[in-house]
């Protein structure tokens, strides 16, 4: 059976430009191209979720401008259900503007329509959070949206993952109710303060499931990713090589894997083993969305596996 995903989040046109390198303060250069790819962390996740096998439901908002039926429409070729994404009127939808210099990325997120996915919205949508195996959130729709809906998850035992990206400050309330957080180094850094400065991984780590979290899983780019639960070891998966073109959405495409994986049944490690192959296949192909490979796709990939040295 497929398992079932529920995905709350945002959803972006991104607007990929390239260039030979970053313009510094005060600076104007001229680019080498743009291109419109479909983003979001929500959408992106969904999709990744979605080419794996999952069946895949989005509760989310778009603006009622030339981008939004685009982007709902572009996630129903991807199998997911967008009957739980709104229009809004008279809101622009979300935007993100990625300066790409060699593999390396900026990004600004105009939140948009984003902002606009409510608790009324996860209340809508209240049955299909009841019927799913897994549910996945991030941190581009409003916090009190995010509050809402992980608590509602809980009273109906869902298990709940949390990506906390963009990076902000979040309650020990909120933290508690989360089975897997997925911060990557920068969010990691931001949840546990900057009173751990000089710490390593391991004790920020502890830091959070001290605060109630029940499994950590960091993703640190290149370098793979570590999960430690609460008295565990830290455990470490290494990256694969790859020749990487695009990093923006590795993340994403990491935490939809995850869902898949934990929703058909993997255990935790089985699941991170997944995301990694996963993540470091979308890694070689441009855009968000577009490089999210399929389960054929990670199997063939299997057949040759080569780690980071
Ligand atoms: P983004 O915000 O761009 O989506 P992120 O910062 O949330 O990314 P990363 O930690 O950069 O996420 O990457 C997520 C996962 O992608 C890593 O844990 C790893 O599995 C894979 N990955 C990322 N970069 C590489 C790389 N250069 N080579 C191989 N795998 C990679
Ligand atoms: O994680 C990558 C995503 O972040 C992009 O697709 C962009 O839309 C931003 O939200």
């Amino acid at each position: 059976m497929k398992p079932k995903i529920t995905v709350i989040g945002s959803l972006n046109m991104d607007l990929l430009v390239k260039s030979s390198r970053f313009p510094n303060r005060g600076e104007t250069i001229l680019g080498e191209s743009v291109e419109y790819f479909s983003g979001g962390k929500g959408a992106n996740q969904a999709v990744a979720a979605s080419r794996l096998g999952a069946e895949v439901t989005m509760i989310g908002a778009v603006g009622d401008d030339l981008y939004g039926d685009r982007l709902k429409e572009i996630l129903k070729k991807d199998q997911v259900d967008i009957s739980s994404i709104k229009t809004v009127g008279g809101e622009s939808s979300g935007l993100a503007i990625i300066l790409l210099e060699n593999a390396d990325n900026r990004i600004i997120v105009i939140q948009g329509a984003n902002a606009h996915c409510t608790k009324e919205d996860i209340d809508l949508n209240q049955a299909k959070i009841r019927e799913s195996d897994i549910i996945l959130i991030q941190m581009e729709v409003p916090l009190e949206t995010v509050n809402y809906a992980v608590s509602m998850a809980k009273t109906f035992n869902k298990t709940v993952i949390l990506n906390p990206a963009p990076a902000q400050e979040l309650s020990d309330d909120l933290l508690q109710k989360v089975d897997i957080i997925t911060p990557n180094d920068t969010e990691l850094r931001l949840l546990t303060n900057k009173k751990t400065e000089g710490y390593n991984f391991n004790q920020r780590i502890d830091m959070l499931l001290e605060k109630g979290v029940q499994h950590v899983v960091t993703t640190i780019g290149s370098e793979g990713s570590v999960y430690k639960a609460a008295k565990q070891e830290l455990i470490t998966f290494p990256a694969y090589q790859v020749p990487v073109v695009d990093t923006t959405g590795a993340g994403d495409c990491f935490n939809g894997a995850l869902a898949f994986a934990l929703g058909r049944g993997d255990s935790i490690t089985d699941a991170i083993k997944l995301a990694n192959k996963t993540a470091a296949l979308s890694v070689s192909k441009y855009g968000a969305q577009s490089s999210m490979p399929t389960l054929d796709d990670v199997r063939e990939f299997e057949k040759n596996l080569n780690y980071k040295k």
